[in-house]
């Protein structure tokens, strides 16, 4: 006998957006086991497996088809696609719905008394980002040259120990720029979260799950607003 097709969901293991998406889930009413060593977690309830993976890992997992949908920032979407375009791979993905958790904006930052005058006052400089595709295209849009050094967290300390004159980060509450002598001078991406799904048709069985399960989602943030 065939096993039973379980819808699989990609989201992140642990960082800004898996306490709300973790809510998010429950509050759809999917009955959960998630321990911290447990990467595919059995939903009790329906038939659905979360995958929780690197939030940077999400997009390629839901854009091959290893995971039906994915639950991942704009930003790192975005980033993502701006990578493959680069290799000439195909990013293909439908954007199911936007999520309202998750919000931030991706800004260049410089430290405290940068005698900022304006993006060409950027020109010629290095930054440190875990985006250097977003950061690539607005310094090509903006006409500016600028060095890359690539940092997958705690990018806000590279000023200070000498390894980039700025910072191209996330920012939410803005604390962790102040607590590292930065001062955000241009935003260069909004964000939130996005659930995102595979261009290939789902089989029947799987496409029923989802349709169940989406207006559920839908429901719980008409709840929040
Ligand atoms: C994220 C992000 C910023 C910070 C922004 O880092 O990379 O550093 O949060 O939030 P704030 O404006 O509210 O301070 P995170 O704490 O997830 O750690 P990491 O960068 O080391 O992964
Ligand atoms: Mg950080």
């Amino acid at each position: 006998m065939t096993p039973e097709p379980r819808l699989r969901i990609a989201m992140q293991k642990s960082g800004r957006l898996s306490d709300d998406t973790q809510a998010l889930l429950k509050r759809c009413g999917l009955k959960l086991n998630v321990s911290d060593r447990r990467l595919l977690a059995h939903v009790a309830n329906m038939p659905i497996d979360i995958m929780r993976v690197r939030s940077s890992d999400i997009p390629g997992l839901v854009m091959d088809g290893v995971c039906d949908l994915g639950i991942v920032g704009d930003n790192t979407l975005e980033e993502a696609a701006l990578e493959r375009a680069l290799m000439a791979q195909k990013s293909q993905y439908i954007r199911t719905t936007g999520l309202n958790f998750g919000g931030c904006r991706l800004s260049i930052a410089m430290p405290e008394g940068f005698d900022y005058q304006g993006i060409d006052s950027l020109n010629g400089l290095r930054f440190a980002t875990t985006y250097p595709q977003l950061l690539n295209r607005f310094a090509k849009a903006n006409g500016i040259n600028i060095e890359f050094c690539l940092l997958k967290g705690s990018v806000e300390v590279a000023p200070r120990v000498g390894l980039a004159d700025g910072i191209c980060d996330l920012v939410s509450t803005g604390a962790t720029l102040e607590a590292n002598g930065l001062v955000e001078v241009e935003e260069i991406f909004r964000s939130k979260a996005s659930l995102i799904q595979t261009v290939t048709a789902l089989p029947a069985e799987k496409q029923a799950i989802l349709d169940t399960l989406l207006p559920r989602i839908q429901g719980v943030m008409k709840a929040k607003e």
